[in-house]
């Protein structure tokens, strides 16, 4: 790791409650959300590197259930804005007849929508020479008004002009906002981003590209220094753009529930990388990370299922 690199991960987004029905009348919850998956599997792979989340809750009981899960995972959640009279997005995962999962939100009110106030901006200002990567995402940007997503691009500029990383996952999520604003703000994102680690089908849909070579093709013109391009079964393409980029496959696993595969993979990718490895070789992590989670039920599967990277060479 170099220099620049000691600093903390900062993930920026929304991290929800999620309710499980259980046959006795019961809840079972956890917490998940897109960016939040990624911390947390950041962190359980690399313990060294602080990990922080940057988001809001309120101040009720649900919100202190989601903190209590953050800290469970290690992760520092001293740059979370608590909102006075706030309440967190909820969802819940029901599995039909057929075993079919069905997932139903409550988040259009939630608090992480009003993050970035100019109280939480300030903070957040005041502690950005420690931060060495910044990961934000599609989802990030969907939820928040363009004040917001402006001051949260123009923290990832100064992430970036200060030598440290900005990942970005495109996470395309139509049932969160508009084509043209999708479009124009991923856009920017992808202008002030050092790593775009892009799911194929999520760029298909939001940008119409026809194959993983001409989204690669496209992203690499807008001047993204690092592309990964996520092919869901069928692996990735990592270590270069365009022509210069090689299929790493996935694994042969049985996936019981694909849930968290793309933010499991970031971690796993940024993991390795930030290690020092190639991108090829960070992608074959990533690939191994997002393996053992299809594997399993769940977004945050059980810790000692994931594949360690202290024996990993670099
Ligand atoms: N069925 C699968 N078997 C093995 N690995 C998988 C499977 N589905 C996804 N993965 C792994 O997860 C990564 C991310 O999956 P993908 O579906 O592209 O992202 P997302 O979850 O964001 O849509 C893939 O690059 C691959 O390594
Ligand atoms: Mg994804």
């Amino acid at each position: 790791m170099n220099e620049q690199m000691s600093g903390a991960f900062w993930s920026v987004g929304e991290c929800m409650l999620e309710l499980r029905p259980q046959a006795n009348d019961t809840l079972l919850h956890a917490a998940a959300g897109d960016s939040y998956n990624t911390a947390v599997y950041l962190k359980r792979l690399a313990p060294a590197m602080p990990v922080r989340y940057v988001s809001a809750l309120g101040d009720d009981a649900m919100s202190g259930l989601i903190r209590d899960h953050i800290r469970a995972e290690h992760v520092d959640d001293s740059l979370i804005d608590i909102r006075a009279g706030g309440t967190p997005g909820l969802y819940a995962i029901a599995t039909d007849g057929g075993g079919e999962r069905r997932f139903t939100y409550w988040r259009a009110q939630s608090a992480a929508r009003a993050m970035l106030s100019a109280a939480h901006l300030e903070r957040l200002g005041a502690e950005l020479a420690g931060c060495s990567v910044l990961l934000l995402t599609g989802i990030t940007l969907a939820i928040l008004d363009d004040e917001r997503r402006a001051a949260l691009l123009s923290l990832a500029a100064r992430v970036r002009a200060a030598g440290g990383w900005v990942a970005l996952d495109n996470n395309y999520r139509p049932a969160l906002w508009d084509v043209p604003s999708a479009r124009q703000w991923m856009n920017r994102a992808a202008r002030v981003c050092t790593h775009a680690l892009f799911s194929f089908d999520d760029e298909a849909l939001l940008q119409g590209d026809r194959s993983p070579a001409e989204a690669l093709a496209r992203i690499a013109a807008i001047g993204v220094p690092e592309v990964v391009l996520k092919l869901g079964a069928d692996g990735c393409l990592a270590g270069g753009a365009a022509a210069g980029a090689v299929h790493v496959p996935a694994l042969a696993v049985r996936a019981v529930d694909t849930t968290a595969a793309g933010d499991s993979f970031n971690a796993g990718y940024l993991a390795r990388r930030l290690r020092g490895a190639s991108g090829v070789k960070a992608a074959e992590f990533g690939c191994a990370v997002a393996a053992a989670v299809v594997a399993h039920p769940g977004a945050i599967i059980p810790a000692t299922a994931l594949p360690s990277l202290s024996n990993t060479e670099p």
